[in-house]
């Protein structure tokens, strides 16, 4: 049997088993914070520090060591090195755990954690520790201010063309992990319908989206078990 074309969206629900909160669970609040009141630009522009800080304690977390990636993104791996150019793997999520894992044909549609950018010419540099306003980039005289290589909300996400190509030519789209509440990529599901593709979601409860299958459970035996079921199609 030839191997299929595949596209697997995840979100924050992959990482919650590695100990990464998820957005919208807990009613989505951060600090007394709506999610939308500290990822965007006007939050960025009127209250700068409550933004570096929201986004150091999440940076924190990635690098103190003590997250990993689970099954689910290793998983997603050996799917990864079955198909090679056959599989896409699209992230709303902006931890780097895919990456640890091992994924390379990743796109990071939210941004990265670990990467900041310049204000003035968005030239992207690696971060190791915190990001505040004492951060200047190296790109322009005189230096500009820095922010974190996230896509907040009003913002484009990142890769839209490669996405939708990607889409396109995709036999089964998976969404793992996501609520699909956050457009353009909830509306992923509707594209890969019309363009005849198996839809199946992967999630811990039933989303509103209109997928042709849902299978309700743990990210980190959920994806394992239907990797391997593409798997065994061999
Ligand atoms: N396994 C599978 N699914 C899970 C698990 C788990 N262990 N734990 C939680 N979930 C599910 C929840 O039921 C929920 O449907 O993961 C989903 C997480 O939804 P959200 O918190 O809304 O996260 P996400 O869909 O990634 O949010 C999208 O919103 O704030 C923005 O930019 C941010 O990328 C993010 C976007």
């Amino acid at each position: 049997m030839s191997k299929p074309n595949v596209v697997v969206l995840t979100g924050a629900g992959i990482s919650a088993e590695s100990g990464l909160k998820t957005f919208r669970d807990n009613n989505g609040l951060w600090e007394e914070h709506r999610v939308e009141e500290v990822a965007t630009p006007e939050a960025f522009a009127r209250n700068p520090d409550l933004v570096y800080r929201f986004y150091n304690l999440r940076r924190q977390a990635l690098l103190s060591g003590q997250v990993q990636p689970n099954a689910a993104h290793h998983a997603l791996v050996q799917l990864e090195q079955y198909l090679g150019g056959r599989f896409t793997l699209v992230t709303q999520n902006v931890d780097d755990l895919h990456q640890r894992a091992g994924s390379k044909r990743l796109l990071p549609m939210h941004g990265e954690l670990l990467k900041a950018r310049c204000c003035r010419t968005d030239k992207l540099m690696l971060l190791k520790g915190e990001l505040d306003r004492a951060n200047h980039c190296r790109c322009c005289e005189p230096p500009s201010s820095m922010r974190p290589h996230i896509v907040w909300f009003g913002e484009m996400p990142l890769y839209m063309d490669e996405i939708y190509e990607a889409l396109w030519q995709a036999d089964i789209f998976v969404a793992i992990g996501t609520s699909g509440t956050v457009y353009p990529a909830a509306g992923l599901v509707a594209e890969a319908n019309r363009n005849g593709a198996h839809t199946l979601e992967l999630n811990l409860e039933s989303s509103d989206s209109d997928f042709k299958e849902k299978r309700r459970g743990r990210a980190s035996e959920l994806v394992p078990d239907w990797v391997n079921e593409i798997l065994e199609l061999r």
